[in-house]
């Protein structure tokens, strides 16, 4: 079996991931290649029916870009809900209420998305739930839940929040859609398209028109497909779990001392955002994020909500040079920790997750290198990160090896011409 660089194999990752490029047997690469037809070709029943690119206009360079369906006049929007089985009912989720949160991660934490082998589950924080779901401007009204009449046990929820998202050269009012999870009990059952027609109607009820959205399935039609890269903070941990493997010819004692990392930070000048910074940070994450092909179009406000550092959330740091106090560089990160399903010894793997990063002064490299040593100062475990924006230019140099699986990213009612490559998206979703 071949080792990636750093002599270290991952076997099972985290939710939403497939086999090691770097570890693949000759079956899993026939397999991948099936996949990559049955991908194309197998039927959709409910996408086809709707506004997405879908596979057979790939390569239509006759079809436009931008809106594939216009807006209705509001008054046209179905102005009820739609049906669903008689045993269950919508509900709207109130995430102020403290009991309604519960309820949501509760469900979440039992049934969201799972690694291949079922070994990991997010787990999603209730406060980060909160904060995911309340940005500026959010409508109580895009979090949905379905309950079981009878017993009012949730048992489905999906949900939305607003943005503005930046096709090359247009500013595209979007819902992100998110967390959309069916209980276990009640897979295939057809609920899963329910849910998207019912919070396509809420989104239009606001007058928008357009959503994006990731998955690790492959659907009509990615505008993208981005890679999940891993770097060990705790190996041992790790391998004890089984989220990696000990690489060929290395020792455990050898393994730790090659992903060892400093005590403090070396970047001077580097400290953690605070609500001063808001303005600095938003002029330099719009500089960065207007050379990529979609990205999201961040005010003040946003930066304030996305981007101010919350406890077990999300983390923010920037480089505040010592002699201007001008602010040059930045780099986000937020929490996701998985449940480890069955392991005697650990129930938690703690993960920070690459958000947005600019660096204008210092080398993106050290600047994630002070991200990683502040990542393993707060005892998370790994440190993910997709090969979007410009990660591909640290990840190797900084020990990270490429995961299993793949996120596809989708725009809903809005056709690109071409897929574009992941260093050219902007935009990361929680
Ligand atoms: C994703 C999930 C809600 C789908 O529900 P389900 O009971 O498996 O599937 P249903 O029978 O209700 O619906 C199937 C349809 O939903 C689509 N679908 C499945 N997963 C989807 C996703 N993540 N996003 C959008 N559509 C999805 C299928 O493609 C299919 O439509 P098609 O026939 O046009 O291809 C459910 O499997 C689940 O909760 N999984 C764990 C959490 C998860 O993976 N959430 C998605 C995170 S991106």
């Amino acid at each position: 079996m071949a080792n990636n660089e750093n002599n270290e194999e991952h076997n099972s990752k985290e939710p939403q991931e497939k086999p090691v490029i770097s570890d693949e047997t000759l079956e899993s690469i026939v397999r991948k290649f099936q996949d990559s037809f049955t991908g194309g070709n197998k039927q959709h029943k409910f996408w086809e029916t709707q506004p997405v690119g879908q596979f057979k206009d790939v390569g239509n360079s006759g079809l436009p870009e931008g809106p594939i369906e216009d807006p209705t006049p509001l008054s046209e929007v179905k102005q009820e809900p739609y049906n669903l089985p008689s045993l269950y009912e919508w509900v709207t989720c109130d995430m102020d209420n403290e009991e309604t949160c519960a309820e949501v991660y509760n469900l979440l934490t039992n049934n969201y998305v799972e690694d291949d082998e079922n070994m990991f589950r997010f787990n999603y924080s209730k406060e980060f739930l909160g904060w995911a779901l309340r940005p500026p401007g959010y409508f109580k009204s895009w979090h949905i839940g379905v309950k079981v009449r009878a017993s009012k046990k949730l048992v489905a929820f999906i949900a939305g929040v607003p943005a503005r998202i930046r096709v090359r050269n247009e500013v595209v009012s979007m819902a992100e859609i998110n967390f959309l999870c069916v209980h276990k009990k009640l897979r295939s059952k057809r609920l899963a398209p329910v849910m998207i027609k019912e919070v396509t109607r809420r989104v239009h009820l606001e007058n928008i028109w357009q959503a994006a959205y990731t998955a690790g399935v492959v659907l009509p039609t990615p505008i993208t497909t981005c890679q999940y890269w891993h770097r060990s903070l705790n190996p041992k941990k790790l391998i004890d779990v089984g989220f990696s493997r000990l690489g060929a010819r290395m020792t455990m004692s050898r393994t730790i001392k090659l992903y060892k990392l400093p005590d403090s930070t070396v970047t001077s000048g580097f400290r953690k955002m605070e609500l001063r910074d808001v303005p600095a940070v938003t002029r330099l994450l719009r500089e960065y994020l207007a050379q990529f092909v979609v990205a999201p179009d961040f005010d003040e406000n946003d930066v304030e909500h996305w981007l101010l550092p919350r406890e077990d959330v999300v983390d923010s740091y920037l480089v505040e040079s010592p002699e201007t106090h001008e602010v040059t560089d930045f780099c986000s990160f937020y929490a996701l920790p998985s449940s480890i399903l069955g392991n005697q010894n650990y129930s938690i793997l703690k993960a920070a997750y690459s958000y947005y990063n600019v660096s204008t002064k210092t080398p993106l490299l050290r600047l994630m290198n002070d991200a990683l040593i502040v990542a393993k100062k707060k005892d998370y475990d790994v440190f993910n990160a997709l090969d979007v924006m410009e990660n591909e230019a640290f990840l190797k140099e900084l020990k990270f090896g490429p995961g299993d699986g793949q996120l596809h990213y989708y725009l809903y009612n809005y056709r690109l011409q071409n897929a574009v490559k992941p260093s050219e998206l902007g935009l990361v979703l929680l």
